[in-house]
């Protein structure tokens, strides 16, 4: 995104071209009153704004300073300064002070594919857009120091990231506060492990809340590449703290929400729930309270992991690569089993609701035990699991190098062939299942795929019997929603 201003003699007036929306042109009065109280000189001229390429749609006021500059710069006010090296980025308030923007860090990934060598954004800003790395971020407070500070007369020098010295290893809600629920724990780590999607099922008050909620404690913290990923969008969605990224995001979205708060969209496109649980989680708790269209809009972001949103001849992209997690119960009424009153029907009608467009999305799926029956014993805590599951992922790093794939859950066909290989008999028992109907044939490669995560687990190489086995557990389900399975 360029800003080029043409100044002519002729009557005083001030246009911006190049489709902007109604804070562009509110920065055009932003942009005068802060030139104007800066002590610098607004040309009183024929200035023509032109802000490329055309068939963007630009929003938000974080243009007004590269306006200003360019102003400033075309009217000869910036003598022996090759603006060509330099990058603009901020409000302006009408004293002429710099104001923070949203998706700064994008706005510096930005600058440097376009080669600029440093950019200059309001102070606020400065530590969170030096998270990018190959441009020199430069902090300015308010605009009449502009000059001096392009000439290199100010004395400040390029904004240090702020990057915390440690890694996040506080593990939030520990896993040794659930009780039993042996298989629901197993499940869990099975996923942490995979990277596999999960679907827990079972009564009310038998911790299946309290289960997801520590997923992201026995996850691996991201990598530096994906922690770049997770802090850019979070910074467009004006939702970053300005440090880079240190753990996974969970994102736990109320079953009220609306489709497009869950996929994004908007005039403006935004991105949903989907986008901003990229390289993390995205937890949907009472499943089936859902409403319908979200639920469709789900499936092919969870597919492709990625979000196209069409919006007129615009086209847009938001990442999406998230650990799908979601937690249902049985029946609509919310009671526990035995004070249940829901009819047959109404029970059918409630799980049907899940079954048809995600269930076969669903790598694992998890009938969690009553509250009753599991015992009172507190299990391993979260470090220990995930010492297990970091291990587990450096084997699937490993062997994944090279491929787009991050784990096991990753895995397009081609490679699930390759590194989930079956010894002949393994292999006709699974064949078996599917002829038998007990699951599809895409259901039969989500078994390979976390039969591979079964044997990285226990830190073997070859898949055995016995994985294939407890996968294909993870496909039993409940008998009215067996059908769509
Ligand atoms: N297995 C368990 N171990 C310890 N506490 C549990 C367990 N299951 C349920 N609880 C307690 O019951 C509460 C409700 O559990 P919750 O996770 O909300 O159940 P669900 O989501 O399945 O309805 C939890 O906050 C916790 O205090
Ligand atoms: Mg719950």
């Amino acid at each position: 995104m360029t800003v080029e201003v043409d100044v002519r003699s002729g009557l005083p007036v001030f246009t911006i071209v190049g489709l902007p929306d109604a804070a562009v042109r509110e920065a055009r009065e932003r942009v005068r009153a802060a030139v104007l109280n800066s002590g610098l000189e607004f040309p009183m001229r024929r200035l023509t704004a032109n802000l490329a390429p055309a068939d963007i749609r630009k929003a938000g006021p974080g243009f007004d300073l590269a306006l200003a500059v360019a102003l400033l710069g075309s009217s000869g006010q910036l003598p022996g300064v090759d603006l060509d090296e330099w990058a603009f980025c901020g409000e302006l308030a009408l004293e002429g002070y710099l104001r923070p923007v949203r998706g700064i860090v994008a706005m510096a990934a930005g600058a440097r594919r376009s080669g600029r060598r440093r950019i200059v954004v309001p102070t606020e800003n400065a530590a969170e857009a030096a998270v990018i790395e190959g441009i020199e971020v430069y902090g300015l407070h308010r605009l009449r120091d502009i000059g001096a500070l392009l000439a290199g007369e100010l004395g400040v020098s390029p904004a240090v990231p702020a990057v915390p010295a440690q890694v996040d290893r506080s593990y939030g809600p520990d896993l040794a506060e659930v009780r039993g629920q042996e298989d629901a724990r197993r499940a869990l780590e099975l996923a942490a492990a995979g990277g596999h999607n999960l679907l827990m099922f079972g009564p009310p008050g038998s911790g299946k809340t309290m289960l997801a909620r520590r997923l992201p404690g026995i996850l691996p913290p991201p990598s530096l590449e994906e922690a770049l990923e997770i802090t850019r969008i979070h910074s467009v969605a004006g939702k970053s703290d300005g440090t880079l990224a240190r753990r996974r995001p969970f994102r736990a979205p109320h079953h009220t929400v609306s489709a497009s708060g869950l996929i994004g969209g908007g005039s403006t496109p935004r991105p949903g729930e989907v986008t901003l649980a990229h390289r993390g989680v995205l937890f949907c708790d009472e499943l089936a309270e859902f409403s319908r269209p979200s639920i469709e809009a789900l499936r092919q972001p969870l597919e492709d992991k990625r979000v196209e949103i069409v919006r007129g001849q615009q086209s847009l992209t938001f990442p999406a690569s998230v650990m799908f997690v979601a937690a249902s119960n049985p029946c609509p009424c919310g009671r526990s089993l035995a004070k249940c009153e829901c009819t047959e029907t109404d029970v059918r009608r409630y799980q049907r609701r899940l079954s048809g467009p995600l269930l076969d999305r669903l790598d694992l799926v998890c009938q969690v035990q009553p509250p009753s029956d599991a015992p009172g014993e507190g299990g391993e805590s979260s470090e220990v699991v995930a010492a297990r599951v970091a291990a587990a992922r450096e084997w699937q790093t490993q062997r994944l190098s090279g491929s787009a794939a991050m784990c096991n859950a990753d895995m397009d066909v081609r490679e699930t062939r390759r590194h989930a290989a079956l010894d002949p008999a393994a292999a006709r028992r699974l064949a078996e299942a599917v002829v038998a109907g007990a699951i599809s044939e895409r259901g039969h490669d989500r078994v390979l795929r976390v039969a591979r995560t079964i044997a990285d687990l226990d830190g073997r190489d070859a898949i055995c019997d016995e994985d294939v086995d407890e996968a294909l557990a993870y496909r039993i389900l409940p008998p009215s929603m067996a059908v769509a399975a």
